[in-house]
């Protein structure tokens, strides 16, 4: 497995691979890898030639009170997990690598940014897509690969693929969960026990929302207010939002018919989650 953490190395091996007319597989990440990257690196292994994994963490978005400094860094473990799961060639930029000087071009997000967790995150997206033109253009994935927990994101990274028409395809992949059905992240550790047995509740929640939609209910303020109800019922966190919006162009919808998201989340004493379930005009499953 190749390391590299400049510009030039980079674009020189990925060149060479284009020529060779290999497929190449990208999985964009922050590092601190954990069982959610893994599962993308698997994806992007059974389905390329070559598997690029990107370790940055973006300055870019980070709001003024998100704590940069503090993001949780590993390198060893992350050059390891890598390397166990097939990757060819990690890239590892410094900041000064990545942004020489600051950037005359800026893009905007105007849609699909300003709902669900974008909403109390402005700028975050713009700082994504920004990241992702640049490491998109660097590495020119046939394929990248995107963890559905953060639905938003695949959204808006879809938008982006296609708006700038990368010749590119986005991967979603389905979210890792534990066997009661939370969603995995490494924000579940700050839950207190009891916190714990209740947090299933929101994908329990969601699953519900869904089947009511399968039963043939066709009205959004319905299906947001049983939902809610469900889970004010199961757990004693904060609702922050449920929001129920077409999906990927997460548009509010006046009924139910096309593909939508049911997307949740929920304060708890030291840890906020979130969790999503996408399905079809029928309350078909296609992303839990
Ligand atoms: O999901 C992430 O870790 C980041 O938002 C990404 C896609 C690597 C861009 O910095």
């Amino acid at each position: 497995m190749d390391v590299v953490t400049d510009i030039q190395s980079l674009q020189s091996k990925v060149s060479q691979w284009i020529q060779e007319g290999k497929s190449i597989g990208f999985v964009p990440t922050m590092g601190y890898l954990h069982e959610g990257h893994v599962r993308l690196m698997e994806a992007a292994r059974e389905e390329n030639d070559i598997v690029i994994l990107s370790i940055f963490v973006n300055p870019l978005q980070f709001g003024e009170n998100e704590d940069l400094d503090h993001y949780p860094r590993d390198e060893e473990h992350d050059r390891k997990t890598a390397e166990q799961n097939g990757v060819d060639l990690v890239f590892f930029p410094s900041e000064d690598v990545m942004y020489p000087e600051p950037m005359s071009m800026q893009i905007s997000v105007v849609r699909r940014a300003d709902v669900l967790c974008g909403r109390s995150r402005p700028g975050h997206f713009e700082g994504v897509v920004t990241v992702l033109t640049k490491l998109f253009n660097l590495c020119r994935p046939t394929r990248a690969y995107f963890g559905m927990k953060d639905a938003q994101q695949a959204a808006v990274v879809d938008a982006l693929i296609n708006d700038f028409n990368f010749p590119m395809t986005l991967v979603p992949v389905e979210t890792v969960r534990e066997a009661d059905g939370l969603a995995k992240s490494s924000r579940n550790v700050n839950l207190s026990d009891e916190e714990r047995m209740e947090a299933p509740a929101l994908q329990e929640a969601l699953q519900y929302g869904r089947k009511l939609v399968e039963e043939g209910e066709k009205n959004p303020d319905q299906l947001i207010k049983t939902t809610r109800k469900f889970l004010e019922n199961k757990t004693r966190g904060k609702i922050d939002y449920i929001e129920l919006l077409s999906y990927p162009s997460l548009e509010p919808l006046t009924t139910i018919d096309q593909q939508a998201i049911l997307a949740v989340a929920v304060f708890y004493d030291k840890a906020r989650l979130i969790d999503n379930v996408v399905f079809g005009k029928q309350g078909e499953l296609i992303k839990g």
